[in-house]
């Protein structure tokens, strides 16, 4: 600094009180200032005050930060899938990690029996603890369960006389828990345990815990609003199938049939769980445009003539515009409105081609293609199994998505194909 300035170096005196003489002797030769050392001392208090304060407010924007961090976290783990039960394990162990505990659990009353109380979900708790049920008046869990208000203790083992079970060695101190409610009911709550006496919960941290059972709350409503959703549905469905059934036996078992097979293909192709549902529902509903298909060409003993085989591909489009009006159906229209469009872009009612046409018309169409070929109409008889899978092979690139009817082969028995495949017996009895 001194060299900087273009001195040797600088002299700092530090004294009492100075008399104007002893400034003027102490400038020459070449002192650089005179500080006065009382005002010394008050600047250096005052600077490791400020140091300390900025250190205290760094801690606390970190622990914000960190705070901010897991609930994100447990928000974005929530909007995955909130019905998912992996998501309360996730926000489990995102309230732990935010709450600095060593221990978390979502505890929630037992539906069947609503005298005792599980866990749906922890974090670190002691093994076999998920699989276990207490009376509801065990644990802090309990006792905010029965109150419907978050509570803070210092010691769990002073406060708490009916203890929930704890990992070995473990010596829970302080402890936290906050509701949770859907359905318009406390249904739950989330605890946090710690063993560390130097880590003391505040008022605050219940706040955090409060917002992040609030959030699992609404989870737990949105998980219980979809199987209410999809129970509905099933209804839906069923009301429609019921109506198929009534006006034609043969609809109504084919349909089944082809729910069995093109189930059994999407596995096969790694169809998920949930395009397998849908997949499951478009083959079950695949030919309800048919209800709209007068009875003298549905059940015609003979084939169609080309008025009737252009009313007759009329089936997937009224289908179609049916489910559309179907609240929660709707998703199934598009793949209904393909079901018979063809790989090579000559089939109906849009000339759709290969991967323009949804995966579950695809195996639909070959599902259903098959499951006809092999079953007697009041036109003709059975084709044999063997004459159907040569068929299929002979249209595969063509008619059908080569993938599907390679998976089909497999799974119905091509003799001259696959040896895993196995004959699906429903194919044989229609
Ligand atoms: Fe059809």
């Amino acid at each position: 600094m001194a060299s900087k300035l273009g001195i040797a170096a600088a002299v700092v005196v530090i004294g009492g009180l100075p008399l104007v003489d002893d400034v003027l002797e102490g400038r020459s030769p070449g002192t650089w200032d005179f500080v006065i050392a009382a005002l010394v001392m008050a600047l250096a208090v005052q600077t490791v005050r400020a140091v300390l304060a900025m250190a205290r407010s760094r801690e606390h924007a970190r622990q914000r930060a960190r705070h901010n961090v897991e609930v994100l976290g447990a928000v974005h783990a929530l909007n995955t899938d909130p019905s998912d039960p992996g998501v309360m394990a996730t926000l489990a162990e995102h309230v732990a990690h935010a709450l600095r505990a060593d221990l978390a659990a979502a505890m929630v009353v037992d539906e069947e029996d609503p005298g005792y109380i599980r866990s749906i979900a922890s974090y670190r708790a002691p093994e076999g603890f998920d699989e276990r049920r207490w009376p509801a008046d065990h644990g802090l869990s309990g006792r905010v369960i029965a109150t419907g208000e978050p509570l803070l203790v210092g010691d769990y083992a002073e406060v708490i006389r009916k203890p929930m079970p704890m990992p070995d060695g473990f010596v829970p101190k302080g402890a936290m828990g906050a509701p949770m409610r859907w359905g318009g009911e406390v249904r739950a709550a989330l605890v946090v345990v710690s063993s560390d006496e130097r880590r003391r919960f505040t008022e605050e941290d219940l706040k955090i815990l409060s917002r992040m059972a609030a959030l699992g709350s609404l989870a737990m409503e949105h998980a219980e609003m979809r199987a209410q959703l999809q129970r509905t549905l099933r209804v839906g469905a069923y009301a429609l199938i019921a109506a198929v059934n009534a006006r034609d036996e043969y609809t109504a078992e084919h349909s089944e049939n082809v729910v069995e097979l093109a189930s059994s293909v999407g596995r096969r192709l790694g169809v998920g769980d949930e395009q397998r549902m849908r997949l499951e529902a478009a083959a079950r509903l695949h030919d309800v445009g048919k209800l709209a298909i007068p009875d003298a060409i549905l059940s015609k003993p003979g084939p169609l003539d080309e008025e009737e085989w252009a009313i007759m591909r009329r089936h997937p489009d009224i289908g179609a515009d049916l489910l559309q009006h179907v609240p929660g159906l709707a998703e199934l229209s598009p793949i209904v409105r393909a079901e018979h469009e063809r790989w090579d872009g000559q089939g109906y009612p849009r000339g759709l081609a290969g991967e323009q046409i949804p995966i579950e018309a695809r195996i639909v169409f070959a599902c259903d293609a098959f499951h006809a070929m092999t079953s007697d109409r009041p036109y003709r008889a059975a084709l044999p199994v063997e004459e159907a899978i040569a068929e299929l092979r002979a249209n595969s690139g063509t008619q059908f998505d080569p993938q599907v009817v390679d998976a089909l082969l497999a799974i119905v028995g091509d003799p001259g194909g696959s040896p895993s495949g196995r004959r699906v017996p429903a194919v044989r009895a229609a």
